[in-house]
């Protein structure tokens, strides 16, 4: 039994089987890990999604760490809520992606998938309501598990439950697209949280206009996710990285770089920052052999054709801009589509620009992490439809993301940047990017859910 319960789909370890039966433990990094690291693992239980074959094997083999909750859901119910409704359809609504030809369909199939939804949000929300001790506070996280408040609520009336979104949530405009009973049960679901937390102001008024939030009891609240500099500049000088920055170093040369990192997913907007560095280039003929774009991408949801086509089209434009402009001793654009955070973390020290332009985007830690461990300062050019852009605005280069002559002058100017304004600006980016580390920002949470209801 627990006092701090956490429950996300993906959880911080996940299990590779390999051919010859055995179990590899593979432990996940990011804002959430370290956050509830604040939390005694006696305390707390962190209840989350068994992913894929070797997950499910831990489970049926009883392997799991200390303070870790792994649901075996069934794969069809699970394709169904991750694939079908989370990444498919909750995505799409709150980053705003729907367009002719991509548009929603709201058919017997989507409402069977939307059943599956539901039942995957009830496994979360039973194996919460049987570990969680009298009155425990649980902090619920993301779009996957939006029911899981109200369903909770239901189960066990004694907790204090926080849903926290690291998406944008939807305009009511766009919320009202949902079929009307899918609306209400997903906004019933969420206001059966004590406290709903945002990672800014934008997203947090996006939800209240289209929600009767008075007189539920629902306190709407933002807390900012920002990075822990100490952590993370450990992670960027580690040897392996250093071996990884002298190869790109070798690559190359004296040119400057522009780098982004991205899960490949159209939120992020990335071949639209490809055509931006294309326009750079045909429009500024000086930068032609005295810059590199490294681009990190790694696939993300591959499992569904439309985040597998839009990772195809990232690979493929890359290669089109290097075989329009690129000459024997010049790769205009050096592209990885791989995950490696070993190379990214290698491009953020290189980098002289930051590109981070998704067309809606909830936080984006990217944008936070380069200014932290780049080492000779770099300018950031941030869309302004990232939730980054409430702390980040003063001291980046903001653009509209769906403009690329835009983006492609913002791509100048930072190139051009004199150097003591970029270190000047560098130093303020990471002071800001630091200001709410992710210990912080989980405690924070944890306090305003024990103080008075
Ligand atoms: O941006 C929302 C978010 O849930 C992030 O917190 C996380 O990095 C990502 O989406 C999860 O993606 P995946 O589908 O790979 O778990």
């Amino acid at each position: 039994m627990a006092s701090v319960l956490v429950a996300s789909n993906r959880g911080p370890v996940s299990y590779v089987l390999g051919e010859d039966g055995s179990l590899d433990t593979r432990r996940g990094g990011g804002g959430l890990v370290s956050g509830l690291s604040a939390v005694s693992s006696q305390d707390s239980v962190w209840v989350c999604a068994a992913l894929g074959e070797g997950d499910r094997e831990a489970v049926r083999r009883g392997v799991g760490e200390p303070g870790v909750r792994m649901l075996d859901i069934d794969p069809d119910v699970y394709a169904d809520a991750y694939n079908g409704i989370a990444n498919s359809v909750l995505w799409f609504l709150h980053h705003h992606l729907y367009d002719i030809p991509r548009e929603p369909v709201y058919d017997a199939e989507f409402r069977r998938r939307w059943e599956s939804y539901r039942a995957y949000n009830r496994a979360f929300a039973e194996a919460l309501a049987g570990a969680a001790d009298e009155g425990a506070a649980v902090l619920v996280q993301d779009y996957h598990l939006a029911l899981v408040p109200g369903q909770l609520r239901e189960l066990r009336p004694d907790l204090r439950i926080a849903h926290f979104t690291h998406t944008p949530w939807a305009s009511p405009e766009y919320l009202r697209m949902l079929p009307d009973a899918v609306r209400e049960e997903l906004l019933w679901g969420m206001l059966g949280a004590d406290e709903l937390g945002f990672h800014t102001s934008a997203w947090a008024e996006s939800f209240a206009a289209g929600a009767d939030v008075a007189g539920t009891g629902t306190r709407v609240a933002v807390h900012p996710l920002g990075v822990d500099a100490e952590e993370l500049r450990a992670l960027a000088y580690r040897p392996a990285v250093d071996e990884r920055l002298a190869e790109l170093r070798a690559e190359v040369g004296d040119r400057k770089t522009i780098v982004r990192v991205d899960r490949t997913e159209l939120s992020k907007n990335i071949l639209r920052g490809l055509l931006a560095y294309r326009e750079l280039l045909t429009a500024r003929p000086e930068w032609r052999g005295r810059v590199v774009h490294l681009a990190s991408a790694y696939p993300s949801r591959q499992d569904l054709e439309v985040y597998r086509s839009y990772t195809t089209s990232v690979a493929e434009l890359a290669e089109e801009i290097n075989a329009e402009f690129g000459t024997e001793d010049w790769t205009p654009v050096l592209v990885s589509v791989k995950d490696d955070f070993t190379r990214s973390l290698a491009a953020y020290r290189l980098a002289d620009v930051a590109l981070v332009n998704p067309v809606r985007d909830g936080m984006n830690l990217v944008a936070k992490e380069i200014p932290v461990v780049s080492e000779q300062g770099c300018a950031l050019v941030l869309s302004r439809e990232a939730g980054a852009y409430e702390e980040l605005r003063e001291d980046a280069l903001t653009v509209n993301p769906f403009d690329v002559s835009e983006t492609a002058e913002a791509l100048h100017t930072a190139l051009t940047m004199p150097h003591p304004e970029r270190a000047d600006r560098t130093k303020r980016l990471a002071t800001a990017s630091t200001a709410l580390p992710p210990q912080r920002w989980f405690l924070n949470q944890l306090e305003a859910l024990r103080g008075p209801a």
